[in-house]
């Protein structure tokens, strides 16, 4: 058996913010609202004109991980692409990547599991890389959320919370095997599915026909919804037991942590966490006040950001873990 490592952290965010003040001007919220529940200052949404989609922003942020991770495009295996907000309802972005980026024929996994997406992916990926099927696989997570939006009062309990970007990591074999990723841990519970859901476009919900006969400009069902502090509850609970359950899974305590990038859902769930497990400030990497929620892309997105920062090095045990619409969740043990 082998084991997989990050072997290179890509991301993109457009260039257009959007500021709580931005938001204030279209719906009924206001700037100390948004920071005082979420911790959220600004977000980037696509410049209206932009044409910036969820594939072709993690395109942009897939080049950046295969050049930082040093090897060929070429020597990719294997893709594997999470995201809520794919451009079509079918295909899913894999297979856009893969012919944007020109690799060959190989194989295009699109996976879904919202927040946990990214969380998901890499674990599929690590399996692949563990049995010795691929050597190199780039996963990617990218969400365009500003084109599905409620802007208006009535959405503003998600509306204001959601971010655009993308970001992607290269896993690659890793023969030492007290590097790379340790273990992969995953969790869901339908019961809870329409506590944050987009109903619409789905087969469950409507005829397309009627939606087409109909078209009821009022028809919620193509917005998000969430049940928030019923989603908040949950995601403290689970993003504790998701992280305790990798440490004790290799041997680990939480004083062995160096550096937790939990998905960024609320800065006052990642501070709940950090106080929960003892860590101080630098040693939980947050950037949701810049760029809001991203969903599947927050944790890609972070974990590139640190790298820049100089936040992660050679031998720390760096954590991942993510709370989601499902509810799924997931954490990943990474001895970097
Ligand atoms: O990433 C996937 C997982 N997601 C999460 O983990 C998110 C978990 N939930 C949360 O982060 C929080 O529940 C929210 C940030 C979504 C909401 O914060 P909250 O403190 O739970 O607020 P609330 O939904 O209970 O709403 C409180 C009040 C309500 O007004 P009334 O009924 O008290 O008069 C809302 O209508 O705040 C109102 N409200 C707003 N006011 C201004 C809701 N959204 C807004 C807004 N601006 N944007």
């Amino acid at each position: 058996m082998y084991r997989s490592k990050i072997s290179g952290v890509g991301h993109y965010v457009p260039s257009n913010v959007v500021t709580n003040e931005d938001l204030s001007k279209m719906m009924d919220t206001s700037d100390e609202w948004i920071q005082e529940r979420t911790g959220i200052k600004e977000r980037r949404w696509i410049d209206p004109g932009s044409d910036d989609t969820t594939a072709s922003m993690g395109v942009k942020a897939a080049k950046i991980a295969i050049e930082r991770s040093g090897i060929d495009k070429n020597d990719i295996d294997f893709i594997v692409f999470a995201t809520l907000s794919p451009d079509m309802y079918f295909p899913g972005p894999g297979v856009q990547v893969q012919k944007d980026l020109e690799l060959k024929t190989v194989g295009a996994l699109d996976v879904r599991n919202q927040c946990s997406g990214f969380v998901y992916g890499i674990s599929v990926a690590d399996q692949f890389i563990r049995t010795g099927m691929y050597k190199n696989i780039l996963v990617i997570g990218s969400e365009l959320h500003s084109k599905g939006l409620d802007k208006t009062t009535r959405g503003r309990g998600v509306t204001v919370i959601f971010g655009d970007g993308a970001g992607a990591v290269i896993l690659s074999r890793e023969e030492d095997e007290s590097r790379g990723i340790l273990s992969t841990h995953l969790h869901s519970e339908g019961e809870h599915a329409e506590e944050l859901v987009l109903k619409a476009p789905g087969m469950g919900t409507r005829w397309v026909s009627d939606i087409l006969k109909d078209n009821d400009p009022n028809d919620e069902s193509y917005y998000p919804y969430m049940n928030g502090q019923f989603v908040f509850k949950h995601a403290v609970q689970r993003f504790s037991e998701v992280i305790m359950e990798g440490l004790e899974a290799n041997g680990l305590s939480k004083n062995d942590i160096d550096l937790l990038i939990p998905h960024q859902a609320n800065l006052r769930i990642s501070q709940f966490i950090q106080r929960k497990f003892g860590l101080v400030d630098d040693q939980v990497y947050n950037n949701i006040m810049y760029y809001g929620n991203t969903t599947a892309a927050s944790i890609p997105i972070a974990l590139s950001e640190a790298w820049e920062n100089g936040a992660i090095n050679n031998g720390d045990l760096v954590v991942l873990a993510a709370f989601g619409s499902g509810f799924t969740w997931g954490s990943v043990i990474v001895k970097w």
